[in-house]
């Protein structure tokens, strides 16, 4: 089954979209690492590796179904915060965008009935679920903290210990 032009058009968006959030995410790990916060640091170079499998993951779907990969330039991401709290609440915000962009890719898919790719946006929509948890729940104690040193201290160590995905993506080896 050809893939629809529109369809087609859309995940090459998306391939960009992933790779856009990533380079937020790597400016985001840059901004930490003018701070003491390296747990935060590495938190965020991890979540850009993330975004860029993600990408990945677009363009071998793209190229597996026999369609065009055509990229486009990539935006210079914000490189500057107010705090932890402030670069957490950019974070939760680029993931919304990203499950709304999913959900949209979605909706063409099921229009132009294309299963596979829904099968593939679903992977996705899942992920996104994760991801949002994820950033929402350290946002949820990072305002507990507040300015107390010592509690921001604590989140960073934790921040730290968060496993680096492997494979095509996922925290925590959840699977592809
Ligand atoms: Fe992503
Ligand atoms: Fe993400």
């Amino acid at each position: 089954m050809t893939l629809n032009p529109k369809l087609t058009q859309l995940l090459n968006e998306q391939i960009n979209n992933e790779m856009s959030s990533s380079y937020v995410y790597l400016a985001m790990a840059a901004w930490f690492e003018q701070t003491p916060y390296m747990g935060f640091a590495s938190w965020m170079f991890n979540q850009s590796r993330e975004e860029t499998m993600h990408a990945l993951k677009f363009y071998q779907y793209v190229v597996d179904r026999d369609a065009v990969v055509v990229l486009q330039p990539i935006a210079q991401p914000k490189a500057t915060f107010e705090s932890p709290i402030d670069v957490f609440e950019h974070s939760l915000k680029q993931e919304q965008l990203v499950t709304q962009q999913i959900n949209d890719l979605y909706d063409v898919a099921e229009q132009v009935k294309d299963h596979s790719s829904k099968n593939l946006l679903l992977w996705f929509l899942n992920e996104q679920i994760e991801e949002e948890k994820t950033v929402r729940d350290m946002l949820d104690r990072l305002r507990l903290a507040g300015t107390d040193p010592a509690s921001l201290l604590v989140l960073d160590r934790e921040a730290a210990q968060r496993q680096s995905p492997t494979g095509s993506g996922g925290h925590g080896g959840h699977g592809k």
